[in-house]
């Protein structure tokens, strides 16, 4: 059993001790005076393991140890669970004999939707369909079995959970976040940590801290530019959720954030991250960011210069330096030469040894090599309802549910039967599965076609006409057809009912980036040529297998019924026809603004206004069922609050009653809809949600939970330094229709992590220009006025108070004038 995370384990009283949950302690100070410079050098290193023969691996593991590995893009050196683990367990033995050190490795994996990287796996739907369901306890189990999977094939670590908000669908990773919404993705991360480290016993990584999924012209890497504001009220709180599950690791975001590489951040990496919210596990690079910091974002002329600044600014462990041995003899030579402090090589490799405390390596680095026989499969009813609560139907026009005899039933669409499309990226590979013929291995899945065949009455004929498609060469671009026009045209014509199953190619950084949000042109032709061919009673059904707002007006008015079914994984197929026959009813909401256009990107629902002019084809929480739900007796309790951070949260209580004839699940979003302050307050707030499962005629009285911090805002002038704040204002509360009015009578936080001291934040040692910042906020006092930017107001600066006098925790000075600093754990 290993301890329960980075931030547990720290807590320990000899401080590097490892504080483990059966009473035991490593001792991680000792392992690290044990280690010569290149010996830590080595320990900072992440080799790719494109093979289990050492002898084709770089020859780093003898001299001086490497500390992890890595098989990155879901793609291991073997997709054979059995063969894979017997191979990390004999690299680990020859890692352990060939170094004098003792310390073992470390092996991290993306298993970011299950363990999608062997043979047989259980894949979950991507996070995006998860964000669809509001269920957190599901997501929470979703991470538990893909922790044991993942422990079982010999790995310890998953880079996952995603964090990143998701606001822009031209930005190809876009179904690898939960939401656009921050509360939701963050505590939809919370819960995949949580999942992952506490019952799967296996390391979670929180990434891209931060800012990555918010570039500006919505392409991989591109830089962000994000206010301060927008910074501090939407992209980092996830983030920071997402911590409070415990994670051991965090990863950094690729892309540079307002001018400044997020690698070499040291307010990203050290005061925000370390000081304000109080991290102590380890922080580990994205693929080759050193070198960006060079090649992509011509920051620095050298990698030499690059990593100095990368570690100095907080990152622990290099992820797959193009050349280890280089990059080992580059951090030795930095230490030798006094560019780079010893302490801070000293920090970050205390900080892996602990974490591989944490994981149990130092008793028995060694897995079971047959655990992944029950755990690699497993997960089936999980997979099989959280998949179910995904589905999300955008439009019905009396064509749903389809019925289980429907007559003569055509399927046709390149989605019907293809694993690839129902699995999306990182699947057996970076990039996803390719052509179903040239799969080396696959995972578990039930494809659209083969769970038809099942659900369709015997009495009818299912008719069934794949489009094509070819994935085979992803970097040479993927492709669709529709070269079989006049067989579908006649099919079509007499069919009863039409599903076509539609969607994107599975693609990942990058490679996924679009300028265009309408389908690609074959499947926009399939779909003109059904709708013309098909008889006008014939109902037309689409099925979206997609990570994104694909498809458009012009696609979607030739349908009568639309589902959005994600990238649902192994259980896709069943959930799908569940949903259209009716075995289940949908239950989903979009976790996304739809836009109509790619010109209205980025849209999202709580933006500040106006939003006027900017209506979407689909809005957030958009998601129809077969039965009706009715809201009754909306009630917020307390109805007026004082102090926010006392209180907490409220109770927001309606009745729902199920005024249809079918049973279903039922989603409440709870939504503020209005409220003023010293800021523009966004439209609209998700600030709760909740689930109930109603038969025809049943009323339930639902009570959902409304954290308040939900309400918090960066109030003050443009520099959006101040801390974030629950305004004093009336915010009308919304189910549905139903409103009920909350009153917060006094200005509080209830994240309370202070304002943002920027002056102090620029520079380590509380200096700004050489002079002391007491000094220099004596000299800038008489001359401002309200709020500077420097996050300390007018007249009201006095040493050991914050603008409000009440000593804002991120914010107090020590005794010898330096601003505090890690005192805060929010914001
Ligand atoms: C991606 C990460 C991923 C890593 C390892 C990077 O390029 O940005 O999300 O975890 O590669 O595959
Ligand atoms: C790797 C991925 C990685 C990507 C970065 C690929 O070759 O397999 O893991 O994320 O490169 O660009």
């Amino acid at each position: 059993m290993k301890a329960t995370g980075g931030v547990a384990a720290l807590a320990s009283a000899s401080g590097l001790a490892s504080g483990r949950d059966d009473g035991s302690t490593v001792d991680v100070q000792g392992h690290l005076d044990d280690l010569t410079l290149r010996e830590k050098a080595g320990q900072m290193t992440q080799i790719t393991l494109d093979s289990l023969d050492p002898a084709e691996l770089p020859d780093v593991f003898a001299d001086p140890g490497v500390g992890s590995v890595l098989s990155g893009g879901a793609e291991p050196p073997t997709f054979d669970p059995a063969e894979l683990v017997a191979g990390v367990n004999d690299l680990q033995e020859h890692a352990m004999e060939t170094t004098d050190h003792g310390v073992p490795f470390v092996y991290g994996i993306d298993a970011v939707h299950g363990n999608a990287t062997v043979e047989g796996a259980t894949v979950f739907p991507h996070n995006l369909g998860l964000g669809a369901t509001r269920n957190v306890d599901a997501v929470r189990a979703v991470a538990g079995v893909t922790g044991r999977s993942v422990e079982s094939i010999g790995a310890h670590w998953t880079f996952s959970p995603t964090a990143d908000v998701q606001r822009d669908a031209r930005w190809g990773r876009f179904y690898e976040g939960f939401s656009e919404d921050s509360y939701l993705t963050g505590i939809m991360s919370r819960a995949k940590v949580a999942g992952y480290e506490e019952t799967g016993q296996t390391g979670s990584c929180v990434k891209h801290f931060a800012g990555y999924s918010v570039p500006e012209n919505g392409s991989d890497r591109h830089p962000a530019n994000t206010s301060m504001r927008d910074l501090r009220e939407n992209v980092l709180p996830p983030y920071e959720m997402a911590l409070g599950g415990d994670p051991e690791t965090v990863m950094v975001n690729s892309g540079s954030v307002n001018g400044v590489p997020a690698h070499a951040s040291t307010w990203l990496l050290t005061r925000v991250l370390r000081e304000r919210w109080g991290y102590e596990g380890m922080v580990v690079s994205d693929w080759q960011d050193f070198l960006r910091m060079v090649e992509l974002h011509e920051y620095v002329p050298t990698l030499r210069e690059a990593t100095k600044r990368g570690i100095e600014a907080g990152v622990d462990m290099y992820m797959n330096p193009e050349e280890p041995g280089a990059f080992v003899d580059m951090v030795v030579d930095l230490v030798e030469s006094g560019d780079l402090d010893e302490a801070r090589v000293d920090e970050a490799v205390g900080r892996i040894l602990r974490f591989k405390a944490n994981l149990g390596l130092f008793e028995d680095p060694y897995a079971d090599e047959s655990a992944h026989e029950d755990a690699v499969g497993a997960g089936q009813s999980v997979a099989s309802s959280v998949t179910e609560q995904t589905m999300t139907l955008l439009k019905n026009d009396d064509a749903l549910p389809l019925d289980e005899d429907p007559g003569t039933l055509l399927l046709t669409g390149p989605a019907t039967d293809s694993t690839s499309m129902q699995m999306g990226g990182w699947t057996l590979g970076w990039q996803g599965l390719g052509n179903e013929s040239e799969m080396a291995a696959a995972p578990r899945a039930t494809t659209i076609f083969e769970a038809m065949q099942e659900a369709v009455a015997s009495s009818s004929s299912l008719v069934h006409e794949q489009t094509g498609y070819d994935f085979s060469t992803w970097w040479e671009g993927t492709e669709f057809f529709f070269d079989d026009e006049e067989a579908v045209r006649s099919a079509a014509a007499d069919a009863d009912a039409v599903v076509l199953a539609l969607g994107e190619v599975p693609h990942s950084e990058g490679v996924g980036d679009r300028t265009d949000l309408a389908l690609p042109e074959p499947q926009r032709r399939l779909v003109a040529a059904v709708s013309d061919a098909a008889p006008a009673d014939t109902p037309l059904v689409g099925v979206l297998y997609a990570g994104s707002p694909l498809g458009n007006a012009e696609t979607f008015d030739h349908l009568d019924g639309v589902l959005m079914a994600y990238q649902p994984g192994t259980e896709g197929g069943p959930a799908v026809a569940d949903a259209l026959f009716g075995a289940s009813n949908p239950s989903g909401r979009l976790p996304f603004t739809w836009p109509t256009s790619v010109g209205q990107s980025p849209n999202y629902y709580d933006a500040w206004p106006p939003a006027q002019e900017n209506e979407p084809l689909y809005p957030f929480g958009h998601g129809l069922s077969y039965t009706d739900f009715e809201y009754d007796d909306l009630t917020v309790s307390p109805a007026s609050v004082a102090d926010v951070a006392e209180q907490g949260h409220v109770t927001a209580e309606v009745t729902v009653t199920n005024a249809g004839d079918r049973a279903g699940d039922h989603v409440i979003d709870a939504y503020a809809t209005e409220s003023y302050g010293s800021v523009i307050h966004p439209n609209r707030r998700l600030v709760g949600s909740d689930r109930v499962s109603l038969e025809p005629g049943e009323s339930e009285r639902v009570a959902v939970q409304v954290p308040l911090i939900t309400l918090e805002v960066v109030p003050g002038d443009v520099p959006g330094v101040r801390e974030r704040t629950v305004e004093a204002s009336d915010y009308t509360l919304a189910v549905g229709e139903q409103t009920a009015t909350l009153t917060v009578t006094e200005d509080g936080s209830v994240s309370r992590g202070g304002p943002m001291a920027s002056l102090a934040d620029v520079n380590e040692d509380g200096r700004v220009d050489g002079r002391d910042l007491r000094e220099l906020l004596g000299v800038l006092r008489g001359n401002r006025d309200e709020d500077d930017g420097s996050g300390w107001q007018g007249d009201d600066v006095h040493p050991g108070r914050g603008p409000d006098g009440d000593g804002p925790p991120g914010h107090r000075r020590d005794d010898d004038g330096h601003p505090g600093k890690g005192h805060g754990r929010d914001d």
